[in-house]
């Protein structure tokens, strides 16, 4: 990987890809996009500005990053699961709420699908490249034994059906090119943090530990992988 972009990197998960990717890859260029502009703790750290509710700023960053040339790898690490009392994981379908619903939906489906749009044509041709975004186990439809988290789960849901379409298209343009969807596991971060009460001992990952099991994953894709989910230990996850 020469040229890496992460959306997301004030995240949890974001800011440790984005660190694991200028650790692991020598020369690597890494831009950094997040609502507020970050901090780059190194010189191969770009930041740049987005927000996945703003088409336009979405389009402004993939100029931006385009001007500097071709990239071999696009993570989106963005993604909402609560927001104060406003947004809540619904435990059923009496607490279901449009207007929650629309920005649960705005900033897990259709941000990502809009970054999809602009960024996709970033990606180097000819050569390998990876398109990830961050999905969610709850999003698969298959593994959903226990309910609830309605929104959170139907917009990780949609999502993967997205990605499995950039795929399928971007494999159309270049046969090295690999979209996925990954799950990162339980990761202590804002996002998890009301929720991890019930969480095993042992199964709530650092942001590093979940960033550099990722990136293992996305080095070992190949391209009859695109499409697909993945968890953090390179395990498929059935939709
Ligand atoms: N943590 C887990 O246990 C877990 C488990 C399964 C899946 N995931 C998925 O992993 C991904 C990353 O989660 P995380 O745990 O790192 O969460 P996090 O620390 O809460 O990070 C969320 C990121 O999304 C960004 N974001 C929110 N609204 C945005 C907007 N309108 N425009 C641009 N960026 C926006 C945040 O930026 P600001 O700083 O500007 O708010 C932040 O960078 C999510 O997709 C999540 O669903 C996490």
């Amino acid at each position: 990987v020469k040229r890496a972009v992460v959306f997301g990197a004030s995240g949890g998960i974001g800011a440790a890809l984005v660190d694991a990717i200028g650790q692991r890859t020598p020369g690597v260029t890494v831009y950094a996009g997040a609502r507020k502009r970050i901090e780059p703790q190194s010189s191969t750290v770009r930041p740049f500005t987005f927000d996945l509710r703003d088409e336009d700023s979405i389009r402004a960053a993939a100029a931006l990053i385009g001007e500097d040339g071709p990239v071999d790898l696009i993570i989106i690490a963005t993604g909402i699961l609560q927001r104060g009392t406003a947004i809540v994981p619904e435990r059923s379908w009496a607490k279901l709420d449009a207007t929650a619903m629309a920005e649960v939906f705005a900033l897990n489906t259709i941000g990502p699908a809009l970054i999809a749009k602009h960024c996709m044509p970033l990606l180097t041709r000819g050569r390998r490249c990876v398109f990830a975004a961050l999905s969610a186990r709850v999003g698969s439809i298959s593994d959903n034994g226990t309910g609830g988290w309605h929104s959170y789960r139907a917009s990780k849901a949609a999502l993967n059906m997205l990605v499995r379409n950039v795929a399928l298209e971007i494999g159309q343009k270049n046969r090295e090119a690999i979209a996925v969807s990954l799950h990162p596991g339980t990761v202590d971060s804002a996002l998890s943090l009301p929720f991890q009460r019930g969480v095993p001992e042992g199964k709530l990952f650092t942001p590093a530990f979940s960033a550099n099991a990722l990136l293992n994953v996305i080095d070992g894709l190949h391209p009859e992988d695109r499409g697909k989910l993945f968890a953090w230990d390179g395990a498929q996850i059935p939709f």
